[in-house]
């Protein structure tokens, strides 16, 4: 049965109503619409779902809502402040690193949790970053410089 939450999401406060264990991830692309986060499998092992949950990536198809109210919530949809984007968000771009696209919120999300922990990470620590992520095209190479680059633009803020 539905019930009024409270959900902090990108920075703003939403009440909405829902069933308390629905996926987050249903919330925030059908109630919120907020599309960063994509479904790929339900049952966390493709992370294209991924969000921030207080700073750590998390795959939010199995988290339910009543336990997402807790955290401070960031989607792919929050990173971009003031119509720029965020730095990792352009060193993905600046490498190319998209295929089909549909791994690259999982990538994104996960890559901002490493570095933010991380500045200067090894090529063995952002695969073991992102191993929760799979992407189908096989971009790696080309992910895992976008990371290293995104890290070299985050020394330079
Ligand atoms: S949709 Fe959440 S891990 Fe695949
Ligand atoms: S770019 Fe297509 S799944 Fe990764």
């Amino acid at each position: 049965m539905a019930e009024l939450m409270t959900i902090r999401v990108n920075g703003k406060v939403h009440k909405v109503q829902a069933d308390p264990e629905m996926p987050l991830l249903y919330l925030l692309r059908n109630d919120l619409k907020l599309n960063g986060p994509k479904y790929g499998c339900g049952i966390e092992r493709c992370g294209s779902c991924m969000v921030l949950l207080n700073g750590a990536a998390q795959p939010s198809c199995v988290i339910p809502c009543s336990a997402a109210a807790v955290y401070e919530v960031t989607t792919l949809d929050g990173l971009a402040k003031n119509g720029k984007l965020d730095p990792v968000q352009e060193a993905f771009i600046e490498e190319q690193a998209a295929q089909c696209g549909y791994c690259m919120n999982g990538m994104i999300m996960s890559a901002k949790a490493l570095l933010a922990e991380n500045k200067n990470p090894s090529d063995t620590q952002i695969r073991q970053a992102l191993n929760r992520v799979l992407c189908r095209c096989g971009t790696h190479t080309r992910i895992i410089s976008a990371v290293k680059k995104a890290a070299d633009k985050m020394k330079n803020l």
